[in-house]
């Protein structure tokens, strides 16, 4: 059964609100209220990133373009995900044209160590792009 929901009143430039419509109508949103929902809980999981470097658990994604072709990188991403196994629970890897792949590792663990591994990876030499998404193990949000 789904949480009472409650209702309130904000005070905001008008001006802001209509960029906050347009965008989330853009974005495919049928309400506003969805939209100030999803808005408030990317908040409360960024919040929970940084309170959780050290202690509370976090899961994300760190999406990965590399040139399989450079010396050493395809071997070093292995290399790093062995060492950091129990935070890497898959990985997903597409061979986008003869030189180009992507990979996607999903991850979990503390903030701190999820973080420290996309950078370890997203840093190699041979990775053209990278980034971690953050998310939430959704335990804690409504
Ligand atoms: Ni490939």
């Amino acid at each position: 059964m789904s949480e009472p929901l409650s209702r309130f009143t904000v005070s905001i430039p008008q001006s802001l609100l209509e960029q906050f419509d347009a965008v989330s109508a853009g974005k495919g949103y049928g309400s506003r209220s969805e939209a100030v929902r999803d808005a408030i809980r990317d908040s409360l999981v960024e919040h929970q990133w940084t309170e959780s470097r050290e202690a509370g658990e976090v899961v994300g994604t760190i999406v990965l373009v590399y040139d399989h072709q450079t010396r050493r990188t395809s071997e070093e991403l292995i290399d790093q995900q062995h060492h950091h196994h129990h935070n890497v629970l898959s990985s997903l890897h597409i061979h986008l044209d003869e030189r180009n792949c992507l990979e996607v590792i999903v991850v979990r663990g503390t903030g701190s160590e999820v973080s420290h591994l996309a950078d370890a990876l997203i840093s190699l030499r041979g990775v053209k792009h990278g980034r971690l998404v953050c998310s939430t193990t959704g335990t804690d949000l409504a």
